[in-house]
């Protein structure tokens, strides 16, 4: 049968996946899956600001050129991703995305700098852009970020940021869609509900935003309910939606050297698993807004859950040997 993407396409649904692009110049396995079962990419890391801007002004264009490349080539569309974040920031912005030793103004004005400048390079190249990326506390509070701080510091309201960003990413791309994107808001939630009400405001305040992304970084000890549910909540406010970061982790065996196998699960967490795969696909093709999904790797062993959740981990569709899992096979059938 055919790929993910061309599956996904019949049915209007652009099927994504964020890639590297070391691994897309130098592994042929991983390329000839990140350029054939997908119909938009997303990069992992190269589009950030950190890895963009180390050096304050010395703009790397590069990786996310060649990531841009290769979609072309492949007819894929582009999710841009992020342009404002509190994560992965240039030690010179802030170490830790909350200090900084620049004025108020200076961060203001370097973050108007970076929604700019990086919307206008990739101008016409983008088909949606997470503009701000994860601005709510679990709570349903903003993050006292950089940026909130310093708009607090000019006698602005802290979370206008958000507003402005969107603002001028538009200006610069006005054919982009705008997403906001975070993680928790698969299940009703102060979050969820903070992020409602955000985007009321924006709205209300005809800032350009088009859509919001539900992550979906999933975990088999958590379930979530109400998927379905928190993404018609956006829809029913004009917005299209997308699961823009899937990855479902669980946890993986000891291997006896002190690490991890992440291809033998016990059966019922396999089981646990293919569920929560099937369960996230069909939420999202049951609702008409909910235009893409996107896994956040190909194999387990570019997976970024290791190394952030030990001891958890089998969190994509092909292993670490790239050898396609029960859980692509899974997807493929909801197709
Ligand atoms: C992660 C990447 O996968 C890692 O390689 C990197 O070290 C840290 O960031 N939410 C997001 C993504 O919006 O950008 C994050 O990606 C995962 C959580």
């Amino acid at each position: 049968r055919s790929s993910l993407a061309s599956m996904a396409g019949e049915l209007g649904l652009t099927f994504g996946v964020a890639v590297n692009t070391d691994e897309l110049e130098n592994d042929r396995k991983y390329r000839h899956l990140a350029t054939t079962q997908f119909s938009s990419v997303t990069a992992e890391n190269v589009m950030k600001w950190g890895p963009m801007e180390p050096v304050r002004g010395e703009i790397d264009y590069g990786p996310a050129e060649a990531l841009i490349a290769s979609a072309v080539e492949n007819d894929q569309l582009v999710r841009g991703h992020t342009l404002v974040w509190h994560s992965q920031t240039p030690a010179w912005l802030s170490p830790d995305g909350t200090e900084t030793t620049l004025t108020p103004q200076q961060v203001r004005d370097a973050m108007q700098k970076r929604v700019t400048e990086t919307a206008t390079h990739f101008k016409g190249q983008i088909w949606q852009w997470d503009v701000v990326n994860e601005a709510f506390n679990e709570d349903g509070t903003y993050r006292r970020t950089v940026f909130y701080n310093a708009y607090e510091a000019l006698g602005l309201p802290g979370h206008q940021y958000i507003a402005d960003a969107f603002r001028w990413a538009h200006a610069a791309d006005p054919d982009a869609l705008l997403f906001y994107n975070d993680y928790n808001l698969e299940f009703t939630s102060p979050k969820v509900l903070a992020a409602e009400a955000m985007v009321k405001e924006l709205l209300a305040q005809d800032v350009p935003i088009h859509g919001v992304g539900l992550q979906g970084h999933l975990a088999t000890q958590y379930g979530f309910p109400n998927l379905q549910e928190n993404l018609q909540r956006f829809a029913d406010l004009g917005l299209e939606v997308a699961l823009t970061e899937v990855d479902i982790r669980t946890f993986v065996q000891p291997d006896g050297n002190g690490g991890f196998t992440h291809e033998v699960l016990t059966p019922e967490l396999q089981a646990t698993t293919e569920a929560f795969w099937r369960g996230t696909l069909e939420a999202c093709l049951a609702v008409e807004a909910c235009n893409s999904y996107t896994v956040w790797g190909v194999g387990d062993a570019n997976s970024w859950v290791p190394g952030v959740f030990p001891g958890e981990g089998s969190a994509l569709l092909w292993d670490e040997r790239l050898n396609k899992k029960a859980q692509f096979h899974e997807l493929r059938d909801v197709l």
